[in-house]
């Protein structure tokens, strides 16, 4: 049976994209990526052939120099637009020549003001979820996998990063040409493409960084445990099969605090903060090449298997690198966020349960903690159950099984079913998977960290502001799980006084920086104003922006600043991070 993807028009039966090989040219003037794909198919295509696009434009589709007849469709709001390309002879190759719109949804085309070092543009993709085909026409379904090719012509000096092995960089008169070898399948929303003035600085037997030159250094040292995380993680899930883990550390309008792109985990460098604090992000985006890049969800609907599996992984890496009670204050933080958003929601939401039916849904419009916390809770309930040590073989016996592979929550469900007979009896499964609102069997994160950020909060709820030594050895966590539990509002004195406590003036941190500046805002604390202004003219992650303006536009005193720093900075923001702030400008009436 082929797998209905709510999300794509594909439909495998026509054929399965095994390969692509690409000669393209990123063109920063006109904004726009063009060339050619060569697409090869697992079995010969015969008549017709749906391929996902948006606002692509189609040059030609030809098959050894002839030309094949095609047609594209209208538009659909969520889907895009489908290519159709009609075939009468059975094709194991088909060519598409196309360029891409300067609108292109997974392109970020930044001016150079808004790279570190000021004077070269940067182009960076964001394929996830189905913003690929805004780049590259394609089977846009993670349950089709191919591995590709690429030769991508940038202006020097500038030079090319994708999620696959660079093989070489040729310099040809002002041209750069940089050659790229993916020899293992991917689904496509992990093709990525990132252009810059690029440097490199290894830092293990497997791993290094790309960033800017100006912060190479600084970014050195902020990931230099990362070959250690990529031993603990294959002790705890298996070998690493993807050879190399880079990072690339972009400028910082990326939209998402890092994306598992494979042999080149996207960074924001947000995760820059001096003192290693946020290496949680690389452990969940190195941990992603298990679960997620190994052993795919098949849909969106199917997203959780995605993040829940990584999030649980992501915290079991924590508790080998920083120990038990570190991973567990990590729980409380990212729970909070996720009743959060189901607040949001409403408890009742569909966007609440793990899976949910998708259609004429843009999964970015439903994106939230909930796949990510509710499917880590629902993942650790099973292992509370059966036992670390069976839970371990499972993990295992998982990747071991659907590496490469991807699959449904269904199929999960079943795998889960035969691998651990009577859990039901255990787990309630279906309250958990398809129901709305979080379980109250959840196992509840719980260690001394987080006991003694309570007891502070509780003392300054009758009264008593912490001092200096209270806080004095707190960890950067502990600080977020305060704020984000301070009441509602609270008096302007205290906002100062807070922002005193926590140091937060010099504070890199935005995690803190952010649950601060909500607070303040929400207290109407207006001085907050001008420092919010430089977070969200600065920063373009949506962690970050999505709060904050939220805040803004649902507090009385800053209701009409919402919309201005809005438009004054929309400019510097990814179109992804464009559409869910115009979603909550709107929806908030603004
Ligand atoms: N794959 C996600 C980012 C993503 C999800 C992009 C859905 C587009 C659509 C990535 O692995 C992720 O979860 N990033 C988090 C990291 C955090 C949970 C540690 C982020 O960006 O904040
Ligand atoms: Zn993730």
């Amino acid at each position: 049976m082929p797998i209905q993807d709510p999300h794509s028009f594909a439909d495998t039966r026509q054929g399965r994209i095994r390969h692509i090989d690409f000669d393209l040219t990123v063109d920063f003037a006109s904004r726009t990526l063009a060339g050619t794909g060569i697409y090869a198919f697992e079995a010969p295509v015969a008549g017709s052939l749906f391929l996902d696009t948006r606002d692509i434009h189609i040059e030609r589709v030809f098959a050894d120099d002839r030309d094949l007849d095609w047609s594209i469709d209208q538009e659909d709001r969520v889907k895009g637009r489908r290519l159709h390309i009609k075939n009468p002879d059975a094709l194991s190759k088909i060519s598409i020549t196309f360029t891409t719109s300067p609108d292109a949804t997974a392109l970020g085309w930044l001016a150079p003001e808004l790279t570190a070092g000021g004077k070269h543009p940067f182009l960076l993709s964001q394929c996830q979820a189905i913003h690929a085909r805004s780049m590259i026409p394609c089977q846009d379904s993670p349950s089709v996998r191919f591995t590709y090719t690429a030769r991508v012509k940038v202006a020097a000096p500038l030079t090319a990063a994708m999620s696959a092995d660079r093989t070489k960089v040729e310099e040809q008169g002002e041209f750069n040409i940089c050659y790229f070898d993916m020899p293992q399948a991917i689904p496509s929303y992990l093709f990525a493409l990132a252009v810059g003035n690029l440097a490199f600085q290894k830092l293990g037997k497997r791993c290094g960084v790309f960033s800017e030159p100006e912060v190479l250094e600084e970014a050195a040292w902020e990931f230099a445990e990362t070959e250690r995380l990529i031993d603990e993680a294959e002790k705890l899930f298996g070998p690493y099969l993807w050879e190399t883990f880079n990072m690339l550390i972009l400028p910082p309008s990326f939209p998402y605090g890092g994306m598992e792109n494979p042999r080149l985990a996207f960074l924001t460098p947000t995760l820059i903060v001096g003192d290693r604090s946020m290496v949680n992000v690389v452990a969940h985006e190195l941990a992603h090449s298990w679960t997620g890049n190994l052993v795919t969800n098949a849909t969106w609907e199917d997203f959780w298997l995605n993040e829940g599996w990584t999030v649980y992984a992501e915290r079991r890496l924590l508790e080998v690198i920083e120990g038990e009670p570190y991973a567990q204050l990590h729980g409380a933080v990212r729970r909070d966020g996720m009743l959060e958003d189901m607040k949001v929601f409403g408890m009742e939401a569909d966007a609440t349960k793990l899976k949910f039916s998708q259609e004429g849904i843009d999964p970015d419009e439903v994106f939230s903690m909930v796949p990510y916390e509710k499917g880590c809770s629902f993942l650790s309930l099973i292992e509370e159950k059966v036992g670390r040590e069976r839970f371990n073989g499972f993990i295992r016996k998982y990747i071991e099984t659907f590496k490469f592979q991807s699959l449904t929550t269904d199929d999960f469900l079943s795998f889960l079913r035969e691998e651990m007979p009577g859990i039901d009896e255990k787990v309630d499964i279906k309250t958990w998977v398809f129901g709305a609102g979080f379980p109250s069997d959840a196992p509840q994160p719980s260690s001394h960290l987080i006991d003694d950020v309570y007891a502070r909060l509780n003392a300054y709820k009758s009264g008593t502001l912490p001092k200096k030594e209270d806080v004095a050895g707190w960890k950067a966590p502990q600080v977020e799980v305060f704020l984000k539990n301070l009441p509602q509002t609270i008096p302007a004195e205290d906002c100062a006084y807070f922002r005193d406590l926590f140091g937060l003036a010099e504070s890199r941190n935005r995690n803190q920086l952010t649950e601060y500046y909500v607070v303040a805002i929400r207290s109407g604390y207006e001085p907050v104003l001008e420092e919010v202004e430089r977070l969200l003219s600065t920063v373009g992650r949506m962690l970050y922006l999505k709060p904050l303006y939220r805040a803004l536009s649902e507090t009385a005193w800053s209701k009409k600043h919402a919309r201005t720093l809005f438009e004054k900075y929309r400019g510097t923001y990814h179109p992804i991070a464009v559409g869910a702030l115009e979603r909550i400008l709107t929806t908030s009436g603004v």
